[in-house]
């Protein structure tokens, strides 16, 4: 028996799974896959924490300004500020954990990221997020080994167990067997974020399918922000997926140029003096697109100049990376990069404590949307799924409310997967209204495409899931007449203050979404 269920086995996962353990409460942790091949293992940059070991009086203040202001005021300034003041506490936890990062003579090392003015992200070469899964993997087994954590791996989730519209518990599915099992407890949703809506578009796996988030969306619960989806700028094609090119690389100097006239053309150093390549990724991406359609030809990230240490102590995964897959030495060849779908700022609609709208039901990691606004800063996303899996757990615990009764389980049946041709056709139609720039004519376009596609036939259950997303995240982007973060209209081309709100999204039937705006929590004097 459980206290807590946890779907996903992730950072966020894991990190809301060892808090628990810390305080004596069982939970069953459900994965589709084991961790080691969890989303988080593709991390690759960093972790942001003021530590301040770089002598640059950097300050919790100060991230939590970069973060409210990379993020465009969106998020919440209440989750804001615990994630930031929360930061180097969880940095230093890792490390006893034993995560080996990059060290100073006697300190952990930081480098420079996006949107962010001092060196604030901890790092372990460029593969941080699997190194940081190793030690929690190894953590989290120990509790396993003391009955704390029961693994669930190649289980799916089925659906909330829903009385009155509160939680009691969820039904999940063995995928070898397709036994259902009814496991009764509080829910917490760590499942990632929506890569699986954009297969060959996105850096991110595309078991990560939206389908927990999609589920319990048909089952009364609400998201938020859906319209922001965050494209990484420096990423390269491999069959059939886009590759994460390590915003470290810019951040230990690489440089973007597109030519022009024959010439290079270092547009972000021109247009940004201060930040030059490490502006915010939105702002990166979409000068990437204006610059392509301008001059032509392919915008390229040059590291040739970069020292032969920084390749060996900081990049060396990155340049193996980079030889594997484009066949081109980056210490001596520029390579050309385009503009990935790579996050989800938006997702279940939680408050800063966790919380659904739904009693006993929490998320966390990127499948939840507090702390990133319009936009996320990089490093924060590690931080915001460790940092959220403890502050959910946390939150739990003190709920106490915890529902003890024993598992069920039955036979059942696989069901059919959503069909790849149907899942390629959604992606399409969303990358066309919802790409680094939108319009009212690309959005309306996209929604109708979908509504004829969604009446083609009588689709599958999981088929109806991308449908029902795909038709919350258009209507989203259409009720958001502004520009704002990863969000760039040209038909509202500015900021507008009356939209510094949360888009929220809730699904009237199988085919209605309604979208509603609610305000920004303002920010209180105890955080
Ligand atoms: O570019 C990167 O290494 C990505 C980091 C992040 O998304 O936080």
């Amino acid at each position: 028996m459980q206290h807590v269920i946890i779907i996903g086995a992730g950072l966020a996962g894991l990190s809301a799974a060892a808090a628990l353990a810390e305080k004596n409460i069982s939970c069953a942790l459900i994965s589709l896959q084991n961790s080691e091949r969890a989303q988080s293992v593709l991390a690759e940059g960093g972790i942001n924490a003021a530590l301040d070991t770089m002598g640059e009086q950097d300050s919790v203040q100060y991230h939590y300004e970069d973060t409210l202001k990379g993020g465009v005021w969106l998020a919440d300034p209440n989750a804001v500020r615990n994630l930031t003041g929360h930061a180097p506490e969880i940095v230093r936890w890792l490390e006893n954990l034993g995560v080996p990062f990059n060290m100073t003579d006697s300190d952990i090392m930081l480098r420079n990221f996006g949107g962010q003015k001092k060196k604030r992200t901890a790092y372990a070469r460029s593969s941080t997020g699997k190194i940081i899964m190793t030690a929690l993997i190894d953590q989290v087994r120990k509790y396993e080994a003391s009955g704390l954590v029961h693994r669930y791996s190649h289980h799916n989730f089925i659906k909330l167990l829903l009385e009155n519209q509160i939680c009691s518990g969820v039904r999940i599915q063995n995928l070898y067997t397709g036994e259902l099992l009814d496991f009764k407890g509080i829910v917490l949703l760590c499942s990632g974020g929506m890569n699986g809506i954009f297969p060959g578009v996105t850096t991110g796996t595309t078991q990560n399918s939206g389908d927990v988030t999609a589920t319990v969306f048909r089952q009364g619960v609400a998201l938020a922000n859906l319209e922001m989806l965050q494209y990484h700028p420096t990423t390269i094609g491999i069959s059939g997926k886009r590759c994460l090119v390590t915003e470290a690389a810019r951040g230990e100097g690489g440089r973007l140029y597109i030519m022009k006239q024959n010439q290079k053309c270092y547009f972000m150093e021109e247009k940004y003096p201060e930040l030059k390549n490490l502006m915010p990724r939105d702002v990166v991406a979409r000068e990437m697109f204006f610059v392509r359609r301008e001059f032509g030809g392919e915008v390229f990230l040059d590291m040739t100049e970069l020292p032969e240490l920084t390749w060996q102590k900081k990049l060396s995964d990155l340049r193996q990376e980079i030889l594997h897959y484009l066949h081109l030495d980056p210490k001596t060849n520029p390579i050309p990069v385009r503009e990935g779908i790579h996050y989800f700022m938006g997702g279940i609609d939680t408050d800063e404590f966790h919380r659904t709208n739904i009693k006993h039901l929490y998320a966390a990691g990127e499948c939840s949307c507090q702390y990133h606004g319009a936009n996320r800063l990089g490093g924060n996303s590690m931080l915001g799924a460790l940092y959220g899996g403890r502050k959910a757990a946390e939150t739990i615990i003190n709920s106490a409310d915890f529902i003890s009764e024993e598992n069920i389980n039955y036979s059942g049946e696989i069901p059919p997967p959503a069909s790849p041709v149907l899942i390629r056709n959604i992606s399409q139609i969303l990358v066309s209204g919802l790409g680094i720039v939108r319009n009212q004519r690309s959005l309306q376009t996209a929604l109708e495409n979908l509504h004829s596609l969604s009446e083609q036939k009588d689709y599958t259950f999981y088929e109806k899931n991308r449908l029902l997303l795909a038709e919350a995240m258009l209507l989203s982007a259409l009720e958001r007449k502004e520009s704002r973060g990863a969000h760039y209209r040209e038909d509202y081309p500015d900021k507008n203050e009356a939209f510094r709100k949360t888009t929220v999204s809730e699904c009237e039937t199988e085919s209605q979404v309604r979208i509603s705006f609610r305000p920004i929590p303002e920010m209180r004097s105890d955080t």
